[in-house]
């Protein structure tokens, strides 16, 4: 069994404390965001993901060091790791909800959406395949937009999952419809296959859709989640 812990929160003040958290790369990241909201998402991305290592290292959050090199570029920006631990994280955030995954030793990724939005044609084609727009048939308004952001999110956690994100043409990806248990049920994309990936839907609360996905060579293994608030005042992991 894949023990996944996932925690929510919304977007913190930007005290002294939480900004010490950053390291200089951090910092040039938070400062070159221009709108507020995206600022405090990712100050609060950083904050609760350190404070999730910190309570598995047995550190302080402000001695938490994340390489979040791009394997495309090199800049920071990419998924946090911590080198030579063994723990996995996955950052997302999506208007007023951040969540953080954990897991040992396997790979994870996690993927929140404000579900609230207008879906039109041209979104819905570039995010799902034939296969899966057939699932959506007749599916319109608001819960034809609950199903599409369902395939959404757990499509986006398979490919964060592999690290390499959007590189994955979104439509590579086959998942099992809105109402049938989450799975991958195929891939044209040689960086996952749909035998490796266990999927889990989340509730990060009203308005949002989540999901989280891991990746395991065990063909039996089963993934087994635990979703919590995170309370910024606190700077604990809340267990
Ligand atoms: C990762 C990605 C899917 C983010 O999607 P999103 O819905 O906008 O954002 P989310 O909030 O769900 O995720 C953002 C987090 O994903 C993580 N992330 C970044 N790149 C990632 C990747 N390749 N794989 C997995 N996670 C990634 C980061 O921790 C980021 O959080 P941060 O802002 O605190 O650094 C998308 O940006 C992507 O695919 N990037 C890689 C492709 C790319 O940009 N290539 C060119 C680089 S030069």
């Amino acid at each position: 069994m894949t023990e996944c812990a996932v925690w929510w929160t919304t977007p913190m003040t930007a005290t002294d404390d939480a900004l010490g958290v950053l390291d200089p790369d951090e910092h040039a990241r938070y400062a070159a965001y221009r709108r507020a909201e995206d600022r405090s998402r990712f100050l609060t991305g950083r904050v609760l993901a350190k404070t999730v290592a910190a309570a598995r290292l047995g550190a302080d959050a402000h001695e938490i060091r994340f390489d979040a090199r791009c394997a495309d570029c090199g800049r920071p920006h990419g998924p946090v790791r911590i080198p030579g631990s063994t723990l996995e994280l996955s950052v997302s955030h999506s208007g007023d909800r951040i969540g953080v995954a954990a897991t040992d030793g396997t790979a994870v990724g996690l993927d929140v959406e404000a579900s609230g939005r207008d879906v039109d044609d041209s979104l819905r084609a570039y995010v799902l395949n034939e296969t899966e727009l057939a699932g959506l048939d007749g599916c319109s308004g608001p819960a034809g937009a609950e199903a599409f952001f369902r395939f959404w999110t757990r499509k986006e956690a398979v490919m964060k999952a592999t690290r390499r994100g959007l590189r994955i043409p979104l439509r590579a990806l086959t998942i099992s419809g809105p109402d049938d248990p989450p799975r991958l049920l195929a891939s044209t994309d040689d960086a996952v296959s749909a035998e490796a990936v266990r999927l889990a839907d989340l509730d990060p609360g009203p308005g949002y859709r989540a999901a989280v996905a891991v990746l395991t060579d065990a063909p039996s293994d089963e993934i087994d989640v635990t979703e919590r608030w995170w309370d910024p005042g606190t700077r604990t992991d809340g267990q």
